[in-house]
């Protein structure tokens, strides 16, 4: 089963905030981060509030918020199962909720939810069970890995959720370095038929570039996509010239 329509393009802009934080001014700003992203063409933006708040802040969420609101696309929650972070989500009320591990010593989502884990996996079911009963309107994805055993899980969670999103990360270092990404395929294929079977989106996120998407894109199964570090990047380097050379010519005027 492949799907016809175009995948969805949610941008995580979390780096622009980092980039912010790691000089504590207002820029860049990242409300003109989110416009820019949306003007030409996003369908989302994504942002993860980190219990540590390294990057997005508090009050990041409600500005962005505002801006996806305006354009009227979805404003795309990553978060921790920790309490301080659902009670801001139950606060903003988003659109999308993708729940992710969080752990505070790693520099960026390392895998998937362990929801085959008994601990984790209850925790999971109670989040999710109270956002559908409190936030009828936000729609719930969890970050996993596509083997089967954590499948099998999402199969008993799938009343209580919308979406998964597929942890890309060991696909997209493969595809950097050179690998077969064949079995990467096929297991991406065999969870497509599972979550499209239990009437699930199927979403894809973490490590993507614009090379390594391509093969995703041919296979036809994931509905949305979601890119942050590598578009921020690739932003440094299509616009770093223009900014020298502007600069040049104000110097020179004087
Ligand atoms: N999706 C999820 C759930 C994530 O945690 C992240 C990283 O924050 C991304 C997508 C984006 O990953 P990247 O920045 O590597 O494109």
């Amino acid at each position: 089963m492949s799907t016809s329509m175009i995948p969805r393009l949610g941008v995580n802009i979390d780096h622009v905030a980092t980039l912010r934080q790691a000089r504590g001014e207002s820029y860049p700003n990242i409300v003109d981060a989110a416009r820019v992203c949306l003007e030409q063409g996003a369908d989302q933006i994504t942002i993860h509030l980190r219990e540590d708040r390294r990057h997005i802040q508090d009050t990041d969420v409600e500005s962005v918020g505002l801006v996806t609101k305006k354009f009227g696309k979805p404003l795309n929650l990553e978060m921790g199962c920790s309490d301080s972070i659902i009670e801001i989500a139950l606060a903003i009320v988003p659109d999308w909720i993708c729940l992710v591990p969080e752990n505070r010593q790693e520099k960026t989502t390392e895998g998937g939810l362990d929801i085959t884990n008994e601990t984790n996996y209850q925790r999971v079911m109670n989040v999710c069970q109270r956002f559908k009963k409190i936030l009828p309107t936000t729609r719930i994805s969890l970050f996993i890995e596509s083997d089967q055993t954590t499948l099998d899980h999402v199969t008993l969670l799938a009343p209580s959720i919308d979406a998964v999103e597929i942890h890309t990360g060991r696909f997209a270092r493969d595809f950097i370095s050179g690998n077969d990404l064949r079995d990467h395929l096929r297991q991406y294929q065999v969870a497509h038929s599972h979550i499209k079977g239990l009437g699930l989106s199927f979403h894809a996120g973490h490590g993507l570039t614009g090379e390594s998407i391509i093969p995703l894109l041919e296979a036809k199964i994931f509905e949305e996509y979601n890119i942050g570090h590598w578009i921020i990047s690739e932003a440094v380097f299509k616009s770093l010239g223009i900014v020298v050379r502007d600069l040049k010519n104000l110097i020179n005027r004087y």
